[in-house]
């Protein structure tokens, strides 16, 4: 299979990245992120999530971020709702994207939201539904797609199975999570095949964090497999609170200076997105973790 021509970038790093920080991020320092990654040329970013803030704490201003962002035309803001409740704070919000999530883990779903799979699916199918009807976007997750911090291996079936309940509901597309980066390419490849098996390529999306160093990797397996959607953090941020051990989604800059590599379009600005690397992670008092990141530091000073 050819290589898709270009690939849609979902920056998740104020979302995914920023749930994880142990300590308080200042709202403002939120927006101007957004607004930076704006600047670099990305078109679509995750800015907040509307879950409990006593499961997550680090997303209680989500009302905040939204209400202060200065949105720019053309540019998807998405956030996570995980319920009815999540959803009428995004609708409040004015949200035009927002993001549902499921997991391919029994244990994991109970852990990240509390209820077993098949529950998730009946809590997300109204959530779905309403807001199709306002003309907001639903996207899909599932996570645990290549291995669960509590069950350990994951049938690529199940992956298939929710991902196939969400594209059902109305998703645009579905990103397979691979919440602890455990995933290597063979073994990705086989779980995107049970998923194409239930849906275009072009409805599935790669999210892949990198804690094993095999993001990049199993990217280039994906986009074999005529994927172009792939989401990541700028600097490499983030991790989910519920899964033990994760470390943030494969960075924004490793992602764009691969795909500028092989000829795959963006519309990304690299060296600007290195400079925000740079300037949230000082923010947050530490290095991006990002190779490129750190590679290209002095020739984008
Ligand atoms: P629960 O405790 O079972 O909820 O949590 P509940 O419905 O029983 O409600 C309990 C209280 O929470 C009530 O308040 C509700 O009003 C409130 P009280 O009456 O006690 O004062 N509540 C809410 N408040 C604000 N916003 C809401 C909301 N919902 C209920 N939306 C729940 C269930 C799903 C709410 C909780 O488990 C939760 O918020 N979980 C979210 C966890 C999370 O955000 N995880 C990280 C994101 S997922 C991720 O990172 C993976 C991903 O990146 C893909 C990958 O990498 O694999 C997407
Ligand atoms: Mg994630």
């Amino acid at each position: 299979m050819a290589l898709p021509n270009q690939v849609r970038i979902w920056e998740a790093g104020p979302r995914d990245g920023l749930q994880n920080e142990p300590g308080s991020v200042p709202t403002e320092v939120k927006v101007e992120l957004i607004e930076r990654l704006a600047d670099c040329g990305l078109r679509f970013i995750e800015a907040t999530s509307f879950v409990s803030p006593r499961w997550v704490p680090q997303m209680a201003d989500n009302a905040d971020v939204m209400a202060r962002l200065e949105r720019r035309p053309g540019v998807a803001y998405q956030v996570l709702v995980p319920n009815l409740k999540g959803l009428e704070g995004a609708i409040a919000a004015g949200a035009d994207h927002v993001g549902i999530f499921a997991a391919a883990s029994e244990s994991f779903s109970r852990r990240n939201i509390n209820c077993s799979i098949a529950e998730s699916l009946e809590r997300f199918r109204p959530v779905a539904e309403a807001a199709l009807a306002r003309g907001i976007k639903v996207r899909g997750f599932v996570s645990c797609v290549a291995g669960c911090p509590f069950e350990g291996e994951i049938a690529p079936r199940a992956v298939a199975e929710v991902t196939g309940a969400l594209l059902a509901m109305g998703c645009s597309d579905v990103g397979l999570g691979d919440t602890i980066g455990v995933g290597t390419p063979r073994k990705v490849q086989a779980m995107i095949s049970a998923c194409l098996d239930v849906a275009p390529a072009e409805r599935l999306g790669v999210h892949f964090h990198d804690t094993y160093g095999q993001a990049l990797a199993n990217i280039l397996a994906a986009l074999e497999l005529g994927i172009g959607i792939c989401d990541s953090s700028v600097a490499g941020l983030g991790g989910c609170p519920y899964a033990p051990g994760a470390t943030g989604n494969v960075a924004t800059e490793d992602v764009v200076y691969m795909l500028d590599g092989m000829g795959i379009e963006t519309g990304i600005d690299l060296a600007r997105l290195v400079r925000t690397a740079w300037w949230i992670s000082e923010r947050l008092g530490r290095e991006p973790v990002s190779r490129v990141a750190r590679a290209m530091r002095n020739r984008v000073a």
